[in-house]
C-alpha cells in the first residue's frame, strides 16, 4: 500500500472524491495517510476528520518565504514516509526543492485542458472565467505530474467537458469537477499506486 498525502487549501471536493474512491475500491493500492492544509479552518480538514484521516495545518501565513514553507512541508512529509503527494486544490506554488525531493511523485489536478488556461494566475474560478471569455466550446480537467514549471509537468490523464450556452464560471466549475476532476484524479492515483505509470522524456506511459 502506497502512503498518500493530500495537500489542500479550501473546500476539498477533490479530497472527498479521493476518500470515496478509497472506500469504493477505485483506489485500492494506496491509502490517504494525512491531509495537509495551508489554511486553518479549511473545510477539507472536516472531510478528513469525518473519514478518520489525520488532518494537519502547515499555515502559509506563518511562512511567508516560499523556500522556508517548502522546507517545512518536505520535513512533515518525509517524517511520515509519504510515497505520493496529491495537490487537490492546493493554491500555493512551492519551491523547486519540492519537486526535486518528490520527482514524479507529486500529482496535481488542474481544471482545464492543459496547455490551455494554465500557468501563473490560472487557479480556481479564474480558469473558468478565462475559458468562457475566450469562447472555447470544450474545456475539462488535467491530472499531471508536477515539475518546476507551473502546470507544465507530464500529463497523466485528461477529460473534456462541453461548455454550454448560459454557463457562468461557477456552473462550469461544477460541471468540470463532477464530470472530469472527481473521476480522473482517483483513477490517476490508482495508476500511480499500482506502479503503472512511467515517465520518459516528459511523456507519461501507462502500463
Ligand atoms: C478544483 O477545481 C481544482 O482543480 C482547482 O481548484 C479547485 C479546488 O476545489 N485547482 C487549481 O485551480 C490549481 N491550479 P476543491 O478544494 O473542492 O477540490
Amino acid at each position: 500500500m502506497k502512503k498518500i498525502a493530500v495537500l489542500v487549501s479550501g473546500g476539498g471536493t477533490n479530497l472527498q472524491a479521493i476518500l470515496d474512491a478509497c472506500d469504493s475500491g477505485i483506489i485500492k493500492s494506496g491509502r490517504v495517510d494525512v491531509v495537509v492544509s495551508s489554511k486553518e479552518g479549511a473545510y477539507a480538514l472536516e472531510r478528513a476528520k469525518n473519514h478518520g484521516v489525520e488532518g494537519i495545518v502547515v499555515p502559509k501565513k506563518e511562512y511567508p518565504d516560499r523556500v522556508e514553507y517548502t522546507k517545512k512541508l518536505i520535513e512533515v512529509l518525509e517524517a511520515r514516509g509519504i510515497d505520493l503527494v496529491v495537490l487537490a486544490g492546493f493554491m500555493i506554488i512551492l519551491d523547486e526543492a519540492f519537486t526535486r525531493t518528490y520527482e514524479n511523485r507529486v500529482i496535481n489536478v488542474h481544471p482545464a485542458l492543459i496547455p490551455s488556461f494554465c500557468g501563473d494566475g490560472f487557479y480556481g474560478l479564474h480558469v473558468h472565467e478565462a475559458a468562457l471569455a475566450k469562447g472555447v466550446k470544450v474545456s475539462g480537467a488535467t491530472v499531471h505530474f508536477v515539475n518546476e514549471v507551473c502546470d507544465g509537468g507530464p500529463i497523466i490523464a485528461q477529460k473534456a467537458v462541453a461548455i454550454l450556452e448560459g454557463d457562468t464560471p461557477e456552473i462550469l466549475q461544477k460541471r468540470i469537477m463532477e464530470q472530469a476532476e472527481w473521476k480522473i484524479l482517483p483513477e490517476a492515483i490508482e495508476l500511480f499506486c499500482s506502479d503503472r505509470l512511467s515517465v520518459e522524456n516528459g511523456i507519461v506511459h501507462i502500463k
